[in-house]
């Protein structure tokens, strides 16, 4: 097994189906990739198994405890290592990118853990996570959602699991652009016609094609995006025509 992650969770029911679907159970089949789950109320001293209490200073909601959460990570650490580096979900972290996820392939066993209620004690968070990270400005009930997002994403990259390795090296993000947008058959539906340069074989033509597509709709969806991304000469002669060519459809409309 090359990657392996451990999640900790008071839900662990809701990651079955998601663990046996699509790429990400295919890569588990084949044993690239492991996944182990932890429930924090397995590790509660508490009789009545809670894991949350009230937040102290007063205030909304439950906070979940230091003590189950510790020594969930406590145990999946001595079962994997305790080199294992430790994420915690959480609006308050680093927003999680594509290259963000390629740098997380050096790190080969990652606990995530996934918060509930408030949060969680901000001290479990000094002593026992290495770095927080967030799926974007907005916030969820659970951590679950965001450790399938940081699962999924990181498994694809990991070699084996996506069966064509160009398809992951050709999507969004991967070279700093957007991707190119992609058709099937029928070539007419709905009215609407394939681009004629897909159907003819001339994979030349199309590669310059979807060059000049990803640079198009990565300058107008994504500024942010193309302002970061150090064009080459041929990117620079592709995103010339494409700029030549959406000012003539502007003209004739
Ligand atoms: C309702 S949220 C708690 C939000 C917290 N009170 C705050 O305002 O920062 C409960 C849990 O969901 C998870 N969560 C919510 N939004 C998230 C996001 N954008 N990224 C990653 N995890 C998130 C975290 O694990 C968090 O502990």
């Amino acid at each position: 097994m090359s990657h392996w992650i451990g999640i900790i969770s008071l839900f662990p029911e809701i990651f079955g189906p998601f663990l046996n679907a699509g790429v990400l159970g295919r890569g588990i089949k084949k044993g690239i990739i492991g996944v182990d789950l932890w429930n924090p109320r397995d590790y509660t001293d508490e009789p009545r198994r809670s894991v949350d209490d009230k937040p102290y200073g007063g205030g909304p909601g439950m906070v979940l405890k230091a003590q189950p959460l510790g020594d969930a990570i406590k145990a999946a650490k001595s079962d994997k290592g305790e080199d294992c580096h430790v994420i915690y979900l959480s609006p308050q972290g680093r927003q999680l990118t594509q290259n963000m996820l390629h740098q997380f392939l050096d790190k080969e066993r990652i606990i995530l853990v996934s918060g509930r209620y408030e949060g969680v004690d901000e001290r479990l968070i000094e002593s026992s996570v290495d770095e927080e990270i967030s799926m974007g400005d907005y916030v969820l009930s659970g951590g679950e959602v965001p450790a399938m997002a940081f699962l999924d994403g990181l498994s694809r990259l990991v070699p084996g699991v996506v069966g064509d390795d160009i398809s992951v090296e050709n999507d969004s993000f991967s070279n700093g652009l957007l991707e190119y947008p992609q058709y099937t058959r029928p070539t007419i539906w709905d009215g609407k016609p394939v681009p004629d340069i897909l159907t003819t074989g001339d994979h030349k033509k199309i590669d310059e094609w979807r060059k000049t597509q990803a640079l198009g709709r990565s300058f107008e969806r994504r500024p942010d995006l193309f302002g970061n991304k150090r064009l080459t000469e041929e990117e620079k002669r592709l995103f010339e025509k494409y700029l030549e060519i959406s000012k003539q459809e502007r003209t004739d409309r």
